[in-house]
């Protein structure tokens, strides 16, 4: 890190933080919520590192107040939190569940009080498990109840959100959760995946057609992207990088951006029907960019079926997940973006940048985090030097707000500006809190 003045971002940047639901709101029977396919796996013994579950999380159902008054004394422009379907509808159809919507409404209108812009992500993974247990997002019929599910949220805070995203990472969805069973609904197809990746696109196209048709907007996506490092020089060195990049990185981006799916990832296009691109190809105001770390990469050997091998990235600081810490793949990422979609590519925010370190209060109760600080220095830093090459972005939010739970890993990972002490659920701001609220949010 450098003791250098953080450089200038424009007026009008939004300066945010994100959360999910899944991961920080606990209460999961509270006020007619139905349950999710991530409460159905980490019930599910061995799915999880600690053998923990999100069903209390950080309580923020109930602490959403504290937690909102955190981000007022942050100081930060905006929020990103996720909405839980089963919460609106707790079977993923049919009318909606007033409480549900009553918690997003308080929630939004606290934020609103605090000076704070509520930016909304429709799906950040917790499906509900009714649509599961009739097929999920391998059948197209969840893309059209993805939709009816925006039109009531729009319903209820059409008027108030700031932000839409539709969906949050629908790669890692379907990789982890559909391609390998490391996350929900825990089912290992691999590339028989595909059809969870064209319903999700197809939600996303009807459900930003249903924000449109309340007035709602802007519309977003929020898609994870890392780009490739490659690990050796050869032809099939470069020919597995550019596999490897079409699959992470332009399988959700292509479509959406008006070039249809990427050739050659050895997909069956079956589930893909007439009119299904132009849908999903629908006009979108911001490209939401989750990023963590670049992805080594190297030809695979022969015989595996794979077409690229991932190797670890060497000589880089880790974080405590032991991903590379890489800033310059956040600029190297930015300028990728521009350079391949050009004017077809909407403004940019940062829709998630973090780090997970094993943070804990020191003797005067204090949580001292100087790798986060360090971490947050340099990709801002780097999502500064995209702009000077011409990127326009116009936000970045810090993964996360408070330490939460972090899927198959549990309570393990802690990604949080503020410690959450989950015996007591007291919450510490960390050093990177006051850093971000005074170096970055308010210099
Ligand atoms: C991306 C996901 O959107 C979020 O839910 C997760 O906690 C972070 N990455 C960290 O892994």
């Amino acid at each position: 890190m450098t003791t250098a003045p953080m450089p200038d971002f424009p007026a009008g940047f939004r300066w945010g933080v994100s959360t999910s639901a899944y991961q920080i709101e606990g209460a999961t029977t509270a006020d007619g919520r139905g349950p999710s396919i991530w409460d159905t796996f980490a019930h599910t013994p061995g799915r999880i590192v600690d053998g923990s579950t999100g069903d209390e999380a950080c309580d923020h159902y109930h602490r959403y107040a504290e937690d909102v008054a955190l981000l007022a004394g942050l100081g930060v422009s905006g929020y990103r939190f996720s909405i839980a379907w089963p919460r609106i509808q707790p079977t993923g159809r049919g009318a909606a569940n007033p409480a549900g919507l009553d918690f997003y409404e308080r929630l939004v209108d606290a934020l609103l009080d605090r000076g704070v812009e509520p930016v909304a992500t429709l799906f950040h993974w917790d499906l509900p498990q009714a649509l599961e247990d009739a097929g999920g997002w391998l059948d197209r019929d969840t893309a059209h109840r993805f939709a009816e599910y925006a039109d009531l949220v729009a319903g209820r805070l059409g008027d108030r959100v700031k932000l839409w995203i539709t969906l949050n990472e629908p790669f890692i969805h379907m990789s982890l959760g559909h391609g390998m069973g490391v996350h929900a609904p825990g089912r290992m197809l691999l590339f028989d995946a595909f059809p969870v990746a064209h319903h999700q696109l197809l939600g996303h196209g009807l459900a930003a057609a249903a924000l449109r048709a309340r007035g709602c907007g802007p519309v977003a996506i929020a898609n994870n992207y890392s780009p490739v490092r490659l690990a050796g020089d050869t032809d099939a060195d470069r020919a597995a990088g550019a596999a490897y990049d079409a699959l992470h990185n332009r399988l959700f981006t292509d479509p959406l951006l008006g070039l249809g799916y990427p050739e050659g990832l050895g997909f069956d296009p079956g589930v893909v029907r007439d009119g299904d691109l132009a849908v999903i190809a629908a006009p979108l105001d911001v490209l939401g960019v989750n990023y963590y770390n670049p992805t080594g990469i190297r030809a695979a050997e022969e015989g595996s079926p794979l077409p690229f091998e991932m190797v670890p990235l060497a000589g880089y600081p880790r974080t405590a997940f032991d991903w590379p810490v890489v800033p310059d793949g956040l600029r190297d990422l930015l300028v990728q973006l521009r350079d391949r979609y050009g004017d077809a590519l909407p403004p940019i925010q940062v829709t998630e940048s973090g780090c997970a370190y094993d943070d804990a209060p020191d003797a005067d109760g204090r949580v001292p985090d100087p790798e986060r600080i360090a971490y947050l220095d340099g990709h801002i830093r780097a999502v500064r030097e995209a702009m000077d090459a011409g990127v326009e972005v116009t936000g970045y939010f810090v993964w996360s707000l408070l330490d939460n739970w972090e899927w198959a890993e549990g309570f393990t990972k802690r990604f949080g500006l503020v410690h959450v002490d989950y015996a007591t659920q007291r919450r510490t701001p960390k050093s990177s809190y006051a850093w971000f609220r005074d170096r970055v949010v308010r210099p």
